[in-house]
């Protein structure tokens, strides 16, 4: 399959998003031309650069561009101001200018750090997102949302830094784990559960062949998946409004996250699967969507083998009054109200300020009573 393009329309701050195979290897035929200088700075973690650093060098290499990289420490915890520090100090280290180019080469935690690092150097410079897991190619390195985490919470610190270039090779999909790549899948199934019914059809039909290795389906779903963030962040790219949607599942998510102490108990994009059909249930009891729409989201995320239910966390959850607490903590709060994204059928979202506290509280119960 050919690469495509998808363009993210920002005015001064437009970018491409490339999706396709052996991207790696042009990868400095493609920054080349972004380069007011033939060097770029690589920021990446231990675990994807035993994996993929030496394809990328050769790839910038051939296409005449010289780097130095840096390799953090793997895991979430890299994501903070420890983290950000030795970046920094990394990328002086290596006389990044104002107008260098950093290279973020990893999965959601060394795309949102590395771009965070990016926009305090020097007051801004740029970077290229060269994201290496399926939730980072059809989430995190899109749209220019970069940070930490603190003590206080997941990514309550950061900026919006739009990336130059993103660069999704399909190719390094291969390397994941299964459990990784089902996770990352719960980012893709959103998309179509918020504005594209066909899309979530088409992901009834050929997730299966996906998730076993397909690599044009897998560019397909990427593709589609791109497309309707580049368009929700040109419309509205600092989340006043529209934005909002891609956080289907998230409220409940977050709460999760928290309750499970940001463990791999439960990663990020499991996470936002058991979310989004907590979201189509709460909207059924709302009346808002028809009654079975919720078996026909929780039927596909059964059939991809991801997690669907509260029982596919392992360990004790706190009860429901514990958990819509944690909901309160999540930065989505407006003026003390929570905010869920709920559905009026399958590809269709809304953003809703005024959930009864007894339908979040039903839900919530009979979900974790579905544990015992
Ligand atoms: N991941 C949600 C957003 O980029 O807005």
């Amino acid at each position: 399959m050919t690469v495509e393009r998808v363009h993210v329309s920002l005015g001064a701050r437009s970018y491409d998003v490339l999706i396709g195979q052996g991207l790696l290897a042009q990868a400095g035929a493609l920054m080349a031309p972004l380069l007011a200088r033939s060097r770029v700075a690589v920021l990446t973690e231990a675990r994807v650069a035993a994996l993929h650093l030496e394809a990328l060098t050769a790839g910038l290499t051939n296409g005449g561009v010289a780097m130095q990289a840096h390799a953090l420490a793997p895991g979430e915890s890299t994501k903070g101001w420890d983290g950000l520090r030795e970046a920094v100090e990394w990328l002086l280290d290596a006389q990044v200018e104002r107008r260098d180019m950093v290279v973020a080469l990893g999965g959601g935690v060394i795309g949102d750090l590395g771009g965070f690092a990016a926009s305090v150097l020097r007051r801004g410079v740029r970077f290229v997102q060269v994201p290496t897991s399926l939730l980072a190619q059809v989430d995190s390195s899109v749209g220019g949302k970069t940070g930490i985490n603190t003590r206080h919470g997941k990514n309550l610190v950061g900026a919006f830094h739009q990336p130059s270039l993103v660069l999704a090779d399909i190719d390094l999909l291969d390397t994941l784990p299964a459990r990784d790549f089902l996770a990352g899948y719960g980012e893709v199934v959103k998309y179509g559960l918020l504005g594209d019914a066909a899309f979530f059809a088409w992901l009834e039909q050929n997730g299966p062949a996906l998730a076993r290795g397909d690599k044009d389906l897998r560019q397909y779903a990427v593709r589609r998946s791109v497309e309707m963030k580049a368009g929700i962040v040109a419309r509205d790219e600092t989340e006043q409004g529209e934005r909002a949607l891609l956080n289907l599942g998230h409220t409940f998510c977050h709460a999760l996250e928290a309750a499970t102490g940001y463990s791999d108990r439960l990663l990020h994009g499991e996470g936002v699967s058991i979310g989004c059909a907590l979201a189509f249930e709460v909207s059924a009891r709302m009346g808002l969507c028809a009654q079975e729409t919720p078996s026909r989201v929780r039927a596909h995320l059964r059939a991809m083998g991801m997690a669907t239910d509260l029982r596919d966390i392992s360990g004790d959850l706190p009860q429901a009054e514990a958990l819509i607490r944690l909901m309160a903590q999540d930065k989505k709060v407006q003026d003390g109200r929570l905010r869920f994204i709920l559905a009026r059928d399958i590809g269709s979202s809304f953003v809703c300020d005024d959930v009864p506290g007894e339908i979040l509280r039903v839900v919530l119960q009979q979900a974790l009573a579905g544990r015992e």
